[in-house]
């Protein structure tokens, strides 16, 4: 590392801290954004309700151009119960929720490709034994036709859970929480594959909801517009006619659920937080439910919400 980068990370490290210091400051108005991580700001399977096709077939080792798969399954007609396994594409499965996403989806007896930027931290950070998990390398700003040949024409739903990391690249936001999303969008039009799960963030539209004031709001765009990309990104989905199901949590946590899901329409809530391990169940579980189908999403834990089923909690939100 040279002295100007080791300077820089220096300088990005002391800004971080000192920001994670005044934000878990319980009078500071930043308190909300306390359970953001600010590396990371800016399990009977069922049926499958959004399959328009099976197209199943035994995944060989071949070799896809532009992307390299390190972990193959050797078979891809392995059955649980009876039902040919559905194959679900993860972008960002190497980050702090991509991975729950996998581990989650293949508790529940999906096959899974996850899509990492590095296939070494892939390794250590996934079950390497599992034979459903096939690794592939995926940066979603290479554009759609490499993401297409990473996806391949045997996934049938993509997981997008990718979040730019934070560096010196002030337009990072943009090119993977906007641009990177839109690819992956185009991607699955390319294939004719046609279930698109993203993972936003409350507040992403937050100037309609009259929250522009609202530090939570200014604090993550400040930083490269992280918000309005992802809005952008958003309303891209919801024009390009796929099934999907946009889920925006709020403030993420590392720990265990201490409370059940809350879920709201869109542009509704603005503050609390909610464990990955939830954000990543909503999104296994919007894969089952026909009732999240062109849907978006807000969702929080609360520890004094009841526990309600997910065709429950997908059922009460309108689509629009
Ligand atoms: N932090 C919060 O409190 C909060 C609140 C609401 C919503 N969100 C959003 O929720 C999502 C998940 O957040 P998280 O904190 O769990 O994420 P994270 O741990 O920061 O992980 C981000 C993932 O995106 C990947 N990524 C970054 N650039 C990429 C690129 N060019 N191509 C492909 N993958 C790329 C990263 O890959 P590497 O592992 O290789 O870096 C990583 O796997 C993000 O969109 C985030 O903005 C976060």
């Amino acid at each position: 590392m040279g002295p100007l980068q080791a300077l820089g990370r220096w300088f990005v490290t002391l800004l971080g801290s000192s920001l994670l210091n005044i934000m878990k400051s319980r009078n500071s108005p930043l308190s909300y954004l306390h359970h953001c991580s600010l590396s990371s700001f800016p399990k009977t399977f069922p049926s499958f309700p959004f399959s328009t096709s099976t197209k199943f077939r035994p995944i060989n080792s071949t070799k896809m151009e532009g992307s390299e798969i390190t972990e193959e399954v050797s078979e891809s007609r392995e059955t649980t119960n009876g039902n040919a396994k559905k194959k679900i594409f993860v972008a960002g499965a190497t980050g702090s929720t991509g991975k729950r996403v996998v581990e989650q989806l293949l508790a529940k007896g999906f096959a899974v490709k996850a899509g990492v930027r590095d296939l070494d931290k892939a390794k250590t950070l996934l079950s390497k034994d599992n034979p459903a998990l096939q690794i592939v390398k995926a940066d979603v700003t290479e554009g759609s036709e490499k993401l297409a040949q990473a996806i391949g024409d045997d996934s049938e739903a993509v997981i997008c859970a990718t979040g730019f990391r934070p560096g010196w690249d002030l337009l990072a936001p943009w090119k993977v929480d906007n641009y990177g999303t839109v690819n992956l969008v185009e991607a699955c039009r390319k294939l004719g594959v046609n279930r698109f799960i993203l993972i936003s963030s409350i507040l992403v539209n937050g100037a309609a909801m009259g929250q522009l004031l609202n530090p939570a709001y200014i604090f993550l765009n400040v930083f490269g517009l992280t918000l309005v990309a992802k809005l952008q990104a958003e309303q891209y989905i919801r024009k390009s006619g796929i099934n999907y199901t946009i889920i925006r949590p709020g403030g993420l946590r590392n720990d265990p659920p201490t409370g059940n899901v809350v879920m709201e329409p869109e542009d509704t809530l603005y503050e609390g937080s909610i464990s990955r391990d939830q954000v990543a169940e909503v999104a296994v579980e919007s894969l089952l439910h026909p009732e999240a189908s062109f849907k978006v999403v807000e969702i929080v834990s609360r520890t004094d919400a009841p526990k309600r089923s997910y065709q429950d909690l997908f059922g009460s939100i309108k689509q629009r």
